[in-house]
């Protein structure tokens, strides 16, 4: 246990009935999540952006290594630059580089190459994931990289719901402008662009279903 040290831990005392209350709360407000594909322009205050990304930063990570940054892009001119890109990329995938599959299992999403609301929206949060550290300009891996980003991906997604807003999960892929557009270092390859802000007017969502508990889990 050399260099570690470790400090008391406990949680408020709750009772069972409480337990059942608040897992029975947060999932009547997760299930409202969706991801959203028409935004407002309504801005959003830095000060909650900030709280989203620190709720992220919360998630657990292979080694503690945190192998996370997240990138708050405001600036239109910047996001104009964006917005070319990942059209760029999207009209490729859509005009060739998806196969007839994969083009008939987006159809009910009611996809297209157009992303006008990467323009729209208040802010993009692109999350980039670390493969490795740099230290003195020697490599030092991190573990886990992939579960640990996409863990901390779904925090920040709860958090962006928890507040009030609605985001979606964008992979205009492939995604290697974002690193170029936003100047980031080697060591640091894009994850998720996400636009977060509130609902458009008139905003619609696919009317999809999820599996049932069931489907997607197996007591034993
Ligand atoms: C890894 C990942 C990548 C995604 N990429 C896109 C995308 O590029 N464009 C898009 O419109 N939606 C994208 N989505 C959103 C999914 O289509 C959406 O989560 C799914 O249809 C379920 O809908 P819901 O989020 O409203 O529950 C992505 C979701 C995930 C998890």
């Amino acid at each position: 246990m050399s260099g570690s040290s470790f400090i008391p831990y406990s949680r408020p005392a709750i009772t069972d009935e409480k337990v059942l209350e608040q897992s029975t709360l947060f999932y009547i407000q997760m299930k409202t999540r969706r991801s959203v594909r028409h935004f407002s322009d309504r801005p959003v205050a830095d000060e909650v952006l900030d709280n989203i990304i620190l709720t992220a930063g919360t998630a657990p990570s292979g080694a503690h290594k945190q192998p996370w940054h997240f990138c708050v892009v405001r600036d239109p001119e910047t996001r104009r630059k964006i917005r070319e890109a990942a059209e760029k990329e999207e009209y490729e995938s859509y005009n060739g580089r998806m196969t007839e599959e994969w083009l008939r299992d987006l159809q009910p999403l009611g996809t297209v190459w157009q992303k006008p609301f990467l323009e729209i929206t208040p802010a993009l949060i692109v999350v980039f994931r670390k493969p490795y550290e740099l230290v003195d300009g020697v490599k030092k891996n991190n573990y886990y990289v992939n579960e640990s980003v996409g863990l901390a991906c779904g925090f920040l997604l709860a958090a962006i719901h928890q507040a009030g807003l609605v985001s979606l999960t964008h992979t205009p892929s492939p995604m290697n402008f974002l690193s170029k557009v936003l100047n980031r270092p080697e060591n640091e390859k894009p994850h998720l662009l996400i636009p977060v802000g509130h609902p458009g007017d008139g905003c619609e969502i696919p009317d999809l279903h999820r599996k049932s508990l069931n489907e997607i889990a197996t007591r034993y």
